[in-house]
């Protein structure tokens, strides 16, 4: 006797089980899953793998993406503890690590996850060797070049996530201040991620109008708005993360 599935599908030609735009995130986090929800919502892979040493919290939060299918059309969302579930991806997200405790310099993690990445990085490698990275983990530049140099792969395909959430921050904080929505907020944040990053006033423009030419002393001590001080918030904001 046939099962239901045998006799409601029949394959005429081979499954092809080989994804196109596999995509892992590794460390399942505050920051990797609002990673995976990204990138479900946006539709950018095909199959998503998840990876974690925390198992039990792991398979919760895979379970709460796989029952949520229904709203997304990622065909498989897979996880484990084992890179083997990793293997053949197009980009893997590394957002595991410990994060800053109270009084704790980006820096003062280094060690604590470069360890981390030397005990993850040759076995995503390893099973999926044409990938790209993404580098999220903090401090993400110092980590970014670490994993470069660990996985041995070309320059150009480890790459990290630098100020781009600096440059957000500060758009939505201009916004705020001038009642206008960010995506007509123009700027960006350069350097190192964190305390030393530098906010160009120069380029700051909204929907065109450069805020320099409308106060040439926009962002400088002297200013009477005190502009500098969004900069400020920014790198504030980042000691939470
Ligand atoms: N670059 C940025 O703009 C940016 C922004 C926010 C956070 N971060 C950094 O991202 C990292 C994650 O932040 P979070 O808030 O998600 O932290 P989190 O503590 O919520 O999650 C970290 C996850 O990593 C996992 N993990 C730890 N060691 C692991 C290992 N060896 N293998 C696999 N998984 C492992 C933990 O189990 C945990 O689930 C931190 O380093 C944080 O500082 C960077």
């Amino acid at each position: 006797m046939s099962t239901v599935k045998e006799q409601l599908i029949e394959n005429l030609i081979e499954e092809d089980k080989v994804s196109q735009s596999k995509i892992t995130i590794v460390g399942t986090g505050a920051v990797g899953m609002a990673c995976a929800i990204c990138i479900l919502l946006k539709d950018l892979a095909d199959e998503l793998a998840l990876v974690d040493v925390a198992v039990d919290k792991l398979k919760g939060e895979t379970m709460d993406l796989q029952h949520g299918s229904l709203f997304f059309n990622t065909s498989k969302i897979i996880s484990g503890k084992d890179y083997s579930v990793s293997a053949n991806s197009k980009l893997v997200i590394v957002t595991a690590g410990a994060r800053q405790q109270e009084g704790e310099s980006r820096l003062d993690l280094v060690q604590r996850n470069v360890n981390i990445m030397k005990s993850i990085i040759p076995a995503i490698v390893q099973n999926s060797p044409d990938c790209k990275m993404l580098i999220v983990s903090n401090p993400v530049d110092i980590l970014t070049y670490v994993v470069w140099k660990i996985s041995g792969l070309p320059a150009t395909r480890v790459i990290g996530s630098g100020c781009n959430l600096d440059s957000a921050r500060f758009r939505y904080l201009i916004g705020e201040k001038l009642g206008v929505h960010p995506t007509s907020c123009h700027g960006w944040i350069i350097g190192e991620h964190g305390d030393s990053s530098v906010p160009l006033w120069s380029g700051v423009n909204v929907a065109g109008v450069a805020l320099k030419t409308l106060d040439p002393k926009l962002g400088t001590d002297s200013d009477k708005d005190q502009w500098k001080n969004i900069h400020k918030q920014v790198v504030g904001r980042a000691y939470m993360e």
